[in-house]
């Protein structure tokens, strides 16, 4: 039985080994205390059997909302997690009267472009623009 519900400290170990074993980077305790402060309704585990099998990190601006970071564990794929973890997150877009989520997927990413499709999410044909800012003084 898969279970949905938002993120809570004690899932932060295995949340950071579900990014690892997906490849990404592991965000810093640091850096999602602040995303906390924001929306942490919008930052959803999946558990299975009291374990956590799937993470993903919603963010919403006031204007448009953006999907990151989405993970299932490899030995759980294709048995719906990532499917329903989207679905929440997006019943939780809604409630908060989103208009549009974006994400970034990278071209050569066949599966996980297959994954958005699946659901909706259709690819623009934009360039990703980007400058780091300099820390504050
Ligand atoms: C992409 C990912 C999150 C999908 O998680 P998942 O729980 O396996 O996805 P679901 O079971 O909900 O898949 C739903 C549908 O999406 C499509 N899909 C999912 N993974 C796919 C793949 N690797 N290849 C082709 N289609 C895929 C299928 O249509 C699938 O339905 P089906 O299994 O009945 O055919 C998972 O493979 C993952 O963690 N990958 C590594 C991290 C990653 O790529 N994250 C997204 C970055 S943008």
């Amino acid at each position: 039985m898969i279970g949905v519900r938002q993120f809570r400290w004690p899932d932060y170990d295995a949340v950071a080994e579900l990014w690892k074993s997906a490849g990404r980077d592991v965000l810093s305790r640091h850096e999602l205390e602040t995303k906390l402060l924001r929306d942490p309704q919008l930052f959803l585990v999946a558990e299975a059997d009291e374990a956590v099998v799937g993470v993903v990190l919603g963010t919403y601006d006031g204007r448009r909302g953006w999907i990151l970071r989405l993970a299932v564990d490899p030995t759980r794929r294709r048995h719906g997690i990532a499917t329903r973890l989207i679905g929440e997150l997006e019943q939780r877009f809604t409630a908060l009267g989103c208009p549009r989520v974006n994400l970034l997927v990278l071209p050569e990413d066949d599966g996980a472009l297959r994954f958005w499709q699946a659901l909706g999410y259709l690819p623009f044909p934009d360039v990703l623009c980007s400058k780091p800012m300099a820390a504050p003084r």
